[in-house]
Formats: C-alpha cells, structure tokens, sequence
C-alpha cells in the first residue's frame, strides 16, 4: 500500500496548529517538512526549531526533506527535533554515503533526492544503504510547480535498480503531485506520495488525502 505525505509549505502557517491536527486526524501517514536555505534552493523555509513544534503535536512519521547544502552540518539538530526520516540532495554533499550513516546513527530513517537533471546512476553505489530514494518530479525550492513528465521513466529506473540490488529503499516522489498524475507515478514504482498545494490548496483537504489513498496503482511493467 502507498502512502500520503501532505507536505506543510502549503499549508496556512497562520493556523499550523490546525494544519498539524488536520494530518494527524486524516487517512495521510506522513508529514512532510520541507527544509530550504536560500542557498542549495532559492526559497527560505523553516528549520529545526519550527520543526521542534511541530513534532510536539505532530502524531504521524516526520519525513524531513533537507534541501540544504552541507546537510552534514544539521543532521544531529534536526534528530533532535523529532525528525524520524532526513532526506538529503545528492547534489547538496561531497560526500552522501558518509551522510547517509550520519543520519542513520542519529536514529532516523535515511534518504537521498536527486533533482529533476541528476541521473539515478548517481546512486548506484549506495542504493542498499538507503531507506528512501526521493525523485523530485519538479525543480526544488517551491510548491505548486508543475510536474515534469521526464521523470515517470526516471521512477521507474529507480524502482528497477532497488528490486535488481535488493534494497530495502522505497521511492517517495515530490512536486506536482495531484489526483491526475498519481496512478501514474504509482504504477511507475513511487510509494510514497508527497502532496502540497493539491492538499492544502483543495476545497477539501481530507477528501483529496482520501482519493489519494484510495487510488489503485501497482508498479507495472513499462514494456
Ligand atoms: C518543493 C518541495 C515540495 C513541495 C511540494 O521543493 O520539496 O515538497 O512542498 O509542493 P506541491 O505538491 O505543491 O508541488
Ligand atoms: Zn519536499
């Protein structure tokens, strides 16, 4: 079964509070935090004291997306506040397999994002290490952007390159995910659906969350 990750970038930040309950009460099973520094990504989000409050109401798996470079220089902060998986960039380290067992023994679960341009290949030699393998499906640093069709095939060479190495990894995709393009990241491979602006923006939050749930897609072949 796949699962729902309501991103909180696009969530009303005058009301987080309710936008916390609003997760912890719908059929979604993660938070997603999206972490920006105005350097790696143009944008500036929040960090681990914003993070820190969030975890203290906050019921569900807090997926931390870093999209910071040197992400090696916060692992440990953003642990302490509650993080229970980090996701780092390919792009944002010299050195991702050292990363990789930094958050792993800071207790959290790990993962790394490749952005829209950086080829699955780069992974090749980590794949076994990684518990998550985050396919930006937009370019990082806003929600509501448009879903780059490029990566659907891109997906799936992940999902191959997991089953042939046998890696624990799941495949968590982020940016312009919506109701119309969720079967086809799913039956590309994707397991984890990250979801801002078509949650939070919607008439009815806690019924997209629930058609999202609801959707029926298994990888399939591609051939
Ligand atoms: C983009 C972030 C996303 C963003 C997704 O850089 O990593 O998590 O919040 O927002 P939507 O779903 O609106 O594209
Ligand atoms: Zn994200």
């Amino acid at each position: 079964m796949h699962l729902v990750a309501p991103s909180l970038l696009a969530a009303d930040f005058r009301r987080l509070n309710e936008a916390i309950t609003f997760v912890n009460e719908s059929e979604a099973d993660w938070f997603h935090l999206d972490v920006m520094d105005g350097n790696f990504v143009p944008n500036i989000s929040f960090g681990p004291f914003i993070i820190e409050q969030i975890a203290q109401d906050a019921t569900k798996y807090l997926d931390v997306h870093l999209m910071i470079d040197q992400p090696e220089r916060y692992i440990e902060d953003f642990a302490k506040a509650g993080a229970s998986g980090i996701t780092i960039h390919a792009e944002a380290t010299n050195h991702v397999h050292r990363v990789v067992q930094q958050i792993k023994e800071a207790g959290c679960k790990a993962g790394v994002a490749l952005n829209p341009h950086t080829p699955v290949g780069v992974l090749e030699n980590i794949i076994e290490e990684l518990d998550l393998v985050l396919i930006m499906t937009v370019n990082p640093g806003f929600g509501g952007q448009k879903f780059i069709y490029q990566s659907i095939p891109k997906i799936r060479q992940a999902y191959d390159m997991i089953q042939v190495r046998n890696s624990p990894a799941i495949i968590e995709v982020d940016g312009g995910i919506g109701l119309q393009n969720a079967q086809k990241v799913l039956e590309a491979g994707a397991r984890v659906l990250v979801a801002g602006s078509a949650v939070f923006k919607a008439d009815d939050p806690a019924e997209v969350v629930r058609r999202l749930k609801a959707i029926s897609g298994n990888p399939v072949s591609m051939v």
